[in-house]
């Protein structure tokens, strides 16, 4: 979900429907505004997306105030509808609030605020907590920011809100755990921005402070933010960034979809996660996360890596590329699997978290976990400041710049590049890798940016496949060793744009089950790129040829013999084995990307779906 709030000199109304548009990608299953304009606290609400409160809004309210929060959701508790759309009043209609998260203990509140005859609207854990805030406040004679802070220690999940009382109308309590909250700053403190992330204020200012977890802040216009701890009260002198994020990198930049933008942005992205750590002249790999923790990183005994969606994806590229370079073992763990499975970790274990947002639910507390038993934790993020980037012990960010759409592009290749610098890196100081074979990959990595631009002109072929198989029901994705994992990213673009169902396989697994499936109905996309495992993935292809099966295969320029077997081919540059994903996922992510075009699909904001899962 994501939240935005203004208070300040301008209308509100503008502010807090455009910065909702950024945040959409977060949560888009309903969306909500609240105004108040100086007498009056006008709310409007609605399943659907933010376009859908814009008439609402022009059906319903003056669209008015200097002081106004907003929301849109991604529902956790009760169906989106618009009861059930934020934000949610108190009973006695004086308190407002916005809210991402979960109230795990809702339940038992909820019961005792009925026994003292509360009555609820909606399903949600939001009303049980803005009532809560309510009957701490009349009870105690407190005002709004104690009621919050109390109330907050009585709740058990995850929060980011944003409270307003009407009682105070120039004032709004934001507390957080667990889900970010970011405060625009204004000049002389005349207005301030209250967001999800700082997407929402960029045009209006460059001074941001980042609550961390279990902080609150009150908020008044003309005075200082006052920051401080929701257990113990303690006073927190806040830091403020100054933002680096420009409107252009936010905005779709001449392309129909933001995904469309991103896959376009890959070699560019590349360039960017190189940049100052690449430095081939020199002959070398710089990472400063890596060189300050070098002993750590090379005695490990293993290395976890948890991550979740395609981040997880990422991971088991990476397990490939560690294995090979650097003879590390590594084992690749689904962040929500390992956090409850007891896991034997050590003192001696490097945990490796990937997450594009930084703010992964399940991988904050995979990483907590970790660290608890005494892990050295590396993070590999996009999102500069977010939480996962300050929990972890050290990390690299991806720098591949904000990714807007749901499914993850950029993010993903991004991420391969960062851990294949790292394993090269940690190959070299091993000693796993002669120097020749080091400046071999140093060169073709550099190489690849280059690659990808060539790769992207496929894109008009892509669309004639895309075409003709737009309409399938199944689809299945097979890879062999480093390219199997993109054979479960391809699915899962698959998947979750375009609404088919589609399975990625091990090539070789195909032959324990997945063959029952295959027909002349079946289309099947291989990686059949030239590799170690050439020979064989050419039997898998017979297999399915002679089961009638459509075979799309994506080979290497030059190749024949797949040629002469596959429906369709699409062909990538030649490329070390190695980094051979950061090609082969390319094609796939346009043949996704075109199918749910042609399906009339919502690319960049898919049903049911998030960009960033703060809840577990
Ligand atoms: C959500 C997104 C995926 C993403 C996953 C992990 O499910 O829709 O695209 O891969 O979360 O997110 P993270 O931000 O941790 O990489």
């Amino acid at each position: 979900c994501g939240i935005t709030g203004y208070i300040g000199y301008r209308n509100a109304y503008p502010i807090i429907i455009n910065g909702l548009k950024r945040l959409e990608y977060r949560g888009y299953d309903s969306a909500g505004v609240m105004l108040f304009d100086g007498t009056n606290i006008n709310v409007a609400k609605t399943k659907g997306k933010v376009s859908d409160l814009e008439e609402r809004v022009a059906e319903q309210i003056i669209a008015d105030g200097n002081i106004g929060i907003g929301h849109t959701r991604w529902a956790t508790h009760g169906v989106p509808n618009d009861v059930n759309s934020h934000p949610h009043i108190s009973a006695s209609g004086e308190l407002v609030i916005v809210h991402n998260g979960i109230i795990e203990n809702y339940d038992s509140i909820k019961k005792e605020l009925q026994t003292r005859g509360y009555v609820f609207k909606s399903d949600t854990d939001t009303e049980v907590l803005v009532n809560l805030i309510e009957e701490i406040k009349k009870k105690n004679k407190v005002k709004l920011g104690q009621a919050v802070q109390i109330a907050l220690n009585q709740v058990v999940g995850a929060y980011a809100i944003a409270v307003f009382d009407r009682n105070k109308p120039d004032e709004m309590v934001v507390a957080r755990l667990g889900s970010p909250i970011a405060i625009g700053v204004g000049k002389e403190f005349q207005e301030y921005f209250v967001a999800s992330d700082a997407s929402p204020f960029i045009e209006y200012t460059k001074d941001a402070i980042y609550l961390e977890d279990e902080e609150m802040a009150i908020i008044k216009k003309g005075r200082k933010v006052h920051v401080r701890k929701i257990k113990d009260d303690s006073f927190v002198d806040p830091q403020i960034h100054e933002l680096k994020l420009n409107l252009e990198q936010i905005e779709k930049g001449g392309y129909d979809h933001f995904m469309l933008k991103e896959i376009h942005e890959q070699p560019r992205a590349i360039i960017d996660t190189f940049r100052g750590r690449l430095l081939r002249s020199e002959g070398i790999i710089k990472m400063s996360g890596v060189e300050d923790n070098m002993k750590k990183l090379l005695n490990a005994d293993r290395i976890i890596i948890a991550a979740c969606g395609t981040s997880w994806h990422a991971g088991l590229v990476a397990e490939y590329i560690f294995e090979e370079f650097a003879r590390i073992p590594v084992e690749v763990e689904y962040a929500s699997e390992f956090r409850y499975r007891n896991p034997v970790i050590s003192e001696k274990d490097v945990l490796i978290a990937i997450s594009q947002s930084g703010e992964t639910a399940d991988t904050l507390a995979a990483i907590k976990l970790a660290k608890s038993k005494g892990a050295f934790v590396f993070g590999v993020c996009n999102v500069v400041g977010s939480s996962i980037a300050r929990e972890t012990d050290a990390g690299a960010y991806t720098h591949a710049g904000p990714e807007i759409g749901v499914a993850s592009t950029k993010a993903f290749t991004t991420q391969i590049t960062v851990l294949a610098l790292m394993a090269l890196r940690l190959a070299r100081a091993k000693g796993t890798m002669s120097s020749s074979k080091y400046r071999l990959y140093l060169q073709e990595i550099e190489l690849i940016p280059a690659k990808i631009e060539r790769l992207l002109k496929v894109d008009e072929k892509v669309k004639e496949i895309a075409e003709i198989y737009q309409h399938v029901p199944n689809c299945l994705y097979l890879g062999r060793g480093f390219n199997f994992p993109v054979a479960l990213e391809g699915a899962l673009k698959l998947k979750e744009i375009s609404y088919i169902h589609a399975e990625g396989y091990p090539a070789a697994e195909m032959k324990h089950g997945p063959i029952a499936l295959i027909d002349e109905n079946m289309p099947v996309i291989v990686i059949a790129t030239d590799s170690e495992h050439y020979e064989k993935i050419v039997s898998n292809i017979q297999e399915i040829k002679s089961r009638k099966g459509k075979i799309i295969a994506i080979v290497t320029e030059g190749d024949h013999v797949v040629k002469n077997l596959a429906d369709h081919v699409i062909e990538i540059p030649y490329v070390e084995e190695a980094f051979s994903p950061l090609l082969t996922t390319i094609p796939l992510q346009l043949l996704s990307y075109h199918i749910a075009v042609m399906r009339g699909c919502n690319v960049d904001q898919p049903r049911n779906l998030a960009k960033s899962v703060t809840v577990e």
